[in-house]
């Protein structure tokens, strides 16, 4: 199985579940970096020559599109077609909640995705709970200042854990039928950045602030202090993503699998 992003929030994840449950992982990112059972390859989606080595012996792949990339689809594509002619018989790529088939950036991901493999899956996971800790430019204000600067208001995301997105992506490439959907992801229960301000307080000890932020003419932006697209934002104002519901249910919810994360 290759696995993208094998060293980022997602990927390791998918990468170490896999790997748990006996499946032979190719690791693929720039830097070459194996997580722990996985044979570690440089991989870059703008380097074509790098492109065979990651597909060598390989039957799914978990696709994290490149990151800051306004068109993800055209650096993939080169990528997709010599994967479909390399026989790589399942796809599952991260998307997320508000872009949907079609729309911005992983939404022609997903179209082509759609149109060109037989086995695929999309998620579309809400905000990551990771967001306020690591690398993240939300954690980094945490660390730095203490606070969290949105225009976000009362809006609430159902914010899901990265290990809940990994578990559904490693579902979605080993069920022996294939989804050939796209899925919702979010954590179990909707959270204003209010909220999170409140438990990070309760939970660190340290007061944690949620500064309000008045919306500019120039605030086009989700409002966070974190760069966001402009696509992004009626998951804070408005309701489109939904904010209450379970990592998908059809894969997740089986009595024998553990519970989804809460944000605490
Ligand atoms: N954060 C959220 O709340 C949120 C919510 C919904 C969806 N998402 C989506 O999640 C995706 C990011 O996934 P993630 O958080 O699991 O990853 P991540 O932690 O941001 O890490 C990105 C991974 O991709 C690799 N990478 C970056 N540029 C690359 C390139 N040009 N070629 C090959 N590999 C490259 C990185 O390794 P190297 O640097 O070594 O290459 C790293 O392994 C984004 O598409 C974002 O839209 C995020």
């Amino acid at each position: 199985m290759l696995v993208t992003g094998a060293s980022g929030t997602t990927g390791s994840r998918v990468a170490a579940q896999l790997v748990a449950r006996g499946v032979a992982v190719t690791a693929a990112n720039r830097s070459g970096a194996s997580p722990h059972g996985t044979h570690g390859i440089r991989f870059d989606w703008y380097d074509r020559s790098t492109h065979e080595t990651a597909l060598a012996d390989v039957d799914g792949a978990y696709l994290i599109p490149p990151s800051r990339d306004a068109d993800p689809q055209a650096a993939m594509a080169p990528f997709l077609e010599r994967a479909r002619a390399a026989g790589v018989r399942r796809v599952v790529l991260l998307s997320n909640a508000v872009t949907s088939l079609g729309g911005p950036g992983s939404g022609a991901v997903h179209q082509a995705i759609a149109g060109m493999f037989d086995e695929w899956a999309v998620l579309r996971p809400s905000w990551f709970m990771q967001n306020v800790t690591g690398n993240h430019l939300l954690a980094q204000s945490i660390r730095a200042r203490h606070a969290i600067t949105t225009a976000t208001r009362n809006g609430r995301v159902g914010f899901v854990d990265a290990h809940d997105i990994a578990r559904v992506a490693v579902e979605a490439l080993l069920a022996p039928a294939p989804l050939n959907t796209d899925l919702i992801l979010t954590g179990p229960e909707a959270l204003s950045y209010d909220d999170v301000a409140a438990i990070l307080t309760d939970i660190s000890g340290q007061t944690i602030t949620h500064v309000h932020r008045h919306r500019g003419p120039h605030d086009r932006r989700c409002g966070t202090d974190h760069r966001l697209r402009p696509s992004v934002v009626p998951c804070i104002r408005g309701r489109r993503v939904p904010a209450l519901t379970r990592p998908s249910p059809t894969v997740t919810s089986h009595p024998s699998l553990e519970p989804v994360r809460s944000f605490r």
